[in-house]
């Protein structure tokens, strides 16, 4: 049924204004001030909230087998828990363990996905090993319809690549088209410090930040874009947590390099204090890089709101307090690393972005949309509001107020990292190629309509 949305502020990362949106077999068909409402039309009245483009998330991990157990969601859960928070595209980290062939892997994902999801969706491809037969498949994987492959500098012997397998990841990267998004910290050191710190009885989730510091972090950035550099490949550094980090990564940018960076919406409003907490309630805080000191947080903010930073991630990856983070009671290194987030990324970064003041409409727009649709071949089919693009479209309430409580969300997962934390504003009715998924903030789709999203190379 064609969607008529009425009196909305329609903001982009460039415009905004008011007027109606038409949208018709999926897309926008028309943008303009008094739309006529065709017979059988349904009706939104906007008037008096913004209309954003669909978020996109640009680093969420739903199938993940890691570190001895699997992560909480899955497809049916992470994308109803994405639209009630105004996310409508996915981007996956698929990670096959090093033994695993690339295109079972590929597919293997990708079934978790297909006739499971409420939200478009596509992957960033793990390029976990570096042979022939990883070579002519990671071929067919692109032409399959992926741009961007992910390596992992860490976790030595699980995703992490060496220097040989990096050089010729990047070499493949280059020739292809495609971005290499990388998690960037240098395993060997943080093999050592953990040792150490093991060895010293320091075993406890407070240990974990002092176990990967913020310079192991900025070495990784380092390698990773002159790696990336001897190539001219396109890179995206994922997760950047800290200001040393990101200073390598804006060096590397100034000697040439095609770099760009991404940090979390838990980097930006939590620190490492909360992995601190007794209890060891501070493992529900434990992922890499690890939460950091709270001086940081200026920094990237500033960094943020003049777009040096591109995007701000969740990084989603939803590990049950009860049986899950426990596995590392005895021992930090055994806490299944992430923090769940999803659902809350945009209503947390407008309130402590937008309504604080340090970000504007616009940056919230791009950063959150319109940059993970530019970098991975999605625009302008998402990430904005014209006609032609996908009509995922988020109403946002800006008068809205409550709180975050795992007692509410749609997130599998067992506890929420911003429990407590009152929000102001929330995506209210949110539409996935046209169809109402969620109104009144009230998850409501039936049909599990995502889609995979085929992309180009050389989309730069
Ligand atoms: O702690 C994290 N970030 N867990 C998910 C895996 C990764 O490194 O992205
Ligand atoms: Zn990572
Ligand atoms: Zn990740």
């Amino acid at each position: 049924m064609p969607l008529l949305i009425q009196n909305g502020r329609i903001v982009t990362a460039s415009d905004a204004y008011t007027a109606d949106i038409y949208c018709e077999d999926e897309t926008i068909t028309r943008i303009g001030r008094n739309l006529p409402a065709p017979p059988g039309a349904a009706l939104i009245d906007a008037a008096g909230k913004y209309v954003f483009p669909g978020f996109i998330d640009p680093h969420v991990h739903i199938y993940l087998p890691f570190m001895g157990t699997y992560a909480k969601d899955t497809y049916e859960s992470a994308s109803r828990a994405a639209l009630v928070g105004g996310t409508t595209t996915l981007i996956e980290m698929a990670c096959p363990a090093r033994n695993d062939e690339p295109l079972a892997a590929f597919e293997l994902w990708k079934s978790k996905a297909n006739g499971n999801s409420f939200c478009d969706f596509t992957f960033h491809m793990g390029a976990t090993r570096y042979d022939s037969l990883a070579e002519s498949q990671l071929k067919e994987i692109v032409a399959a319809g992926i741009s961007s492959f992910k390596v992992f500098l860490a976790y030595k012997g699980a995703f992490g690549v060496d220097d040989a397998e990096l050089f010729q990841v990047m070499r493949l990267a280059k020739s292809l088209g495609v971005i290499v998004t990388a998690h960037c910290e240098n395993a060997d050191a943080i093999a050592l410090r953990q040792k150490e710190l093991l060895a010293a009885g320091k075993t406890g989730p407070e240990w974990h930040e002092p176990s990967r510091p913020e310079s192991v972090e900025a070495l990784g950035v380092n390698h990773l874009s002159r790696f990336a550099a001897m190539h001219d490949t396109h890179c995206y550094i994922v997760h950047t947590s800290c200001e040393p980090a990101v200073r390598e990564a804006l060096e590397a940018r100034a000697r040439g390099a095609h770099v760009w960076i991404e940090t979390l919406i838990q980097y930006l409003t939590l620190d490492k204090t909360y992995a601190e907490l007794g209890d060891f309630q501070g493992s529900k805080f434990v992922m890499s890089p690890p939460l950091r000191d709270k001086r940081n947080q200026p920094f990237l903010w500033h960094n943020l709101a003049n777009g040096n930073i591109s995007t701000v991630a969740t990084d989603h990856a939803p590990f049950d307090f009860k049986g899950q983070k426990e596995m590392g009671r005895e021992d930090f290194t055994k806490i299944p690393n992430g923090i769940p987030s999803l659902e809350d990324r945009i209503s947390v970064l407008y309130t402590a972005g937008v309504k604080s003041g340090k970000i504007d409409l616009h940056r919230f727009v791009d950063c959150a949309s319109a940059q993970a649709a530019r970098l991975f071949g999605l625009y302008p089919r998402k990430g904005t509001i014209q006609a032609g693009s996908d009509a995922d479209l988020v109403i946002f309430d800006p008068n809205y107020r409550g709180v975050i409580t795992a007692e509410t969300q749609h997130m599998a997962v067992d506890y929420n990292p911003f429990e407590g934390m009152p929000i102001e504003g929330r995506a209210e009715t949110v539409t996935v190629r046209g169809q109402v998924a969620v109104r009144n903030g009230n998850f409501v789709a039936t049909e599990h309509r995502g889609r995979f999203l085929q992309r180009e190379p050389n989309h730069f």
